[in-house]
């Protein structure tokens, strides 16, 4: 049997999720320490994992957009999403700037660093919130048999 396409999404959506929590877990026990040293292997899903995630959420939203009986609200509240992909997205270049440049020495950077990595992981567990209660119910109700096998077209070959 097929696996529906949005529980695939919605899958990379919960390890995201899972990996953020462990992640902001692991910066409160750590501290500035051993943070540069570390950081790139803890924000490793930034880079990787989450990128790929918003990806696949923007396919569906691209989808979604054109499903009949939309109100303006739920177009809004898509396009807040990707304003807040954009934005997440942003962060993580800077973290990465940041983390490289506090390995070539400049440590002033470890607590700057710490600060810009907990306001990302919230903001990421913010927007998270939102989907996981406003976007995923909207697109389980509104998308039609047809879009989802668009979707699913889509997305093969990023995700299995
Ligand atoms: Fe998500
Ligand atoms: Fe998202």
């Amino acid at each position: 049997m097929k696996k529906n396409v949005l529980d695939v999404i919605c899958q990379t959506h919960t390890e995201g999720k899972e990996k953020a929590l462990f992640a902001r877990e692991f910066l409160e026990k750590v501290g500035e320490a051993d943070v540069s040293l570390k950081i790139d292997e803890m924000l490793e899903f930034f880079y990787s994992h989450i990128p790929v995630h918003f990806l696949l959420e923007e396919m569906m939203m691209s989808e979604l957009m054109k499903a009949p009986g939309l109100t303006k609200d739920d177009k809004l509240l898509m396009g807040r999403i990707a304003d807040e992909h954009e934005l997440i997205k942003k962060n993580f270049e800077r973290i990465k700037e940041m983390a490289e440049k506090i390995k070539k020495g400049n440590t002033s950077l470890k607590e700057p660093l710490i600060n810009l990595v907990q306001e990302t992981l919230e903001a990421l567990l913010d927007h998270a919130e939102v989907e996981d209660n406003l976007l995923f119910p909207l697109a389980n109700s509104k998308l039609e048999d047809k879009q989802l096998e668009i979707i699913k077209g889509n997305i093969d070959g990023i995700v299995k």
